[in-house]
């Protein structure tokens, strides 16, 4: 079964506790978090203090994305707030392999995330540390952007690799996913699917969940 992770990026900030409540309720697994700091991307979101403030509020797994530079800096932070998987992106990773090890010292789950333009070569020799993979199906930065079909034949080929190496990390998807492209993405091998817009861009965030689910598995 697909997960869906509805992310907080086009939520109403001034009734964030409620939004998250909404899609919890409606059966969404994941909570997917956008951290950005307007040096990776051009763009500046949120920080441990919301992901600490949320914490109480919901038993979803918080699934932070961190589009941020030097990301070593502030995972033990993320950590600390209640973040479940920590993913990090391998652009802004030098030493990937150590970035990891810092996230699972903080007893996290790890993830890596690729840029559309970016090969997922090398992924094999992480992939014992990896308990979620992100193939990005926009330029990170925004929500409400198109989905980019030419990323279909990399989530397969990541699908592949994973599934003759480690079957049981989970391939995430994330841009421009909604009900019209969520049956290809799942198709071409994504377990997680992250919706920004088309969840909380919705009249109703709840039947939008309920709805992208049902596109996700036709
Ligand atoms: C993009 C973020 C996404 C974003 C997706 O930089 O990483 O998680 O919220 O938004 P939609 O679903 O609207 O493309
Ligand atoms: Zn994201």
């Amino acid at each position: 079964m697909v997960i869906i992770a509805p992310s907080i990026l086009s939520a109403d900030f001034a009734s964030l506790g409620e939004q998250v409540r909404a899609v919890e309720r409606a059966g969404a697994e994941f909570l997917h978090i956008d951290v950005m700091d307007g040096h990776f991307v051009p763009n500046i979101t949120i920080g441990p203090p919301v992901v600490k403030a949320l914490r109480p509020v919901s038993g979803l797994v918080f699934d932070v994305h961190l589009m941020i530079a030097n990301p070593d800096r502030y995972i033990p932070e993320f950590a600390a707030a209640g973040a479940d998987i920590i993913t990090v992106h391998a652009e802004a990773c030098p030493h990937l392999h150590r970035t990891l090890q810092i996230i699972k010292q903080a007893g996290k789950k790890a993830g890596v995330a690729f840029n559309p333009a970016t090969s997922p070569e090398g992924l094999e020799f992480v992939l014992p540390m990896l308990d979620l993979v992100l193939v990005m199906t926009v330029n990170p930065g925004f929500g409400g952007q198109e989905f980019i079909t030419e990323m279909l034949p990399k989530i397969s080929r990541v699908k592949a690799l994973l599934q003759k190496e480690k079957p049981d990390t989970l391939l995430q998807v994330d841009g421009g996913v909604n009900v019209n492209t969520a049956s290809g993405v799942v198709e071409s091998g994504a377990d997680v699917l992250v919706a920004g817009s088309a969840v909380f861009g919705a009249v109703d965030p709840a039947t939008a969940v309920a709805e992208l689910r049902r596109a996700a598995q036709s």
